[in-house]
């Protein structure tokens, strides 16, 4: 009798461990639910769909934690034109990444404002705003789901030619058609069953099949190996070909050729000027470029 009943009482009790564990991941996917986004479309929000002139930040100063003055950003000047690439280059930490998120409007400025033709991020619609950004990041954002829907995500009709277009140009497509269904293929949680260059070429193909003509190259190419890095960069550069670029790099050719070199230091804007005359300058840009992981 005994060797019977413990078993079941064993299960019982781990059950009801379960149970707990349960209300506690509930408890917390709750407050995420729950959470209140500060960052909402105003009453009357300016619909931003036609990108004609340039992004202007004037006097941008941000932290993260509210009511402290410990800005991770201090100050920011800058004036990014249509059609241009500026590159943003300093040390880990001072605040390139972001600099970057307050151009979709992932943050709010808390000193300053940032204008896109004018008219002040706060004053558009959310939507209309980072429909036409593209975001490209060291860690691709991809979903347990076909590489075709991986592709088409965000978009609501999805054209097949255009997809595979789209991957051609990211340098996707020969290896897309090598996996077991094609594009139809499911890539697993978070693309794991993909190498690292190829799901980055995968986001790089969703850029292109978007679209936008203002770009975000946050460290893009940072987590591969040589070979892949040859095959996303070159994805990289189609997709800059005619855009506005914002490149975070630690390539040094991908910011030697920028129009313009940013060098932000510790949250402020230290140098900035072309990769020539930063090198003359002698300054901040010059010690970066001669350490090691930047030659
Ligand atoms: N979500 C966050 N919450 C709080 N602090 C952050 C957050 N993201 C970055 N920081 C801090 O802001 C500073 C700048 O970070 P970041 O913009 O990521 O720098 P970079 O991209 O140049 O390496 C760092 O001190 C970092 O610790
Ligand atoms: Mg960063």
């Amino acid at each position: 009798m005994a060797s019977q009943i413990v078993p079941p009482i064993k299960q019982l009790t781990q059950a009801y461990n379960n149970i707990q564990k349960g209300l506690a991941s509930e408890d917390r996917i709750d407050k995420i639910l729950q959470a209140e986004n500060p960052i909402a479309n105003k009453a009357n929000a300016t619909k931003s769909d036609d990108f004609s002139n340039g992004i202007e930040f004037n006097n941008v100063s941000f932290s993260y934690k509210k009511g402290d003055d410990g800005y991770v950003l201090k100050n920011i000047n800058l004036s990014i034109p249509k059609g241009k690439t500026i590159a943003l280059v300093g040390q880990s930490g001072s605040g390139k990444t972001t600099l970057a998120d307050m151009i979709p409007r992932f943050y709010d400025t808390d000193l300053g404002d940032i204008k896109i033709d004018g008219i002040s991020l706060k004053d558009l619609e959310i939507e209309s705003l980072r429909k036409q950004i593209g975001v490209v990041t060291q860690e691709s954002i991809l979903f347990n789901d076909t590489i075709e829907n991986n592709i088409a995500f965000g978009l609501d009709s999805i054209d097949k030619n255009k997809i595979i277009e789209a991957a051609k140009v990211a340098n996707a497509h020969e290896f897309i058609l090598q996996q077991p269904d094609g594009y139809q293929t499911n890539i697993g949680d978070r693309g794991g069953k993909l190498s690292g260059g190829q799901r980055q070429r995968i986001s790089i193909a969703r850029a292109i099949l978007k679209n936008p003509p203002i770009l975000i190259l946050d460290e893009a190419t940072s987590a591969l190996d040589t070979e892949s890095e040859r095959l996303v960069q070159d994805a990289l550069n189609n997709l800059m070909k005619n855009r506005t670029s914002i490149v975070i790099a630690h390539r040094l050719s991908t910011i030697v050729n920028a129009d313009e070199i940013v060098v932000i230091n510790k949250g402020e804007l230290a140098e900035k000027g072309s990769h020539k005359e930063l090198l003359e300058k002698d300054g901040i840009y010059k010690k970066l470029f001669d350490m090691q992981n930047f030659k």
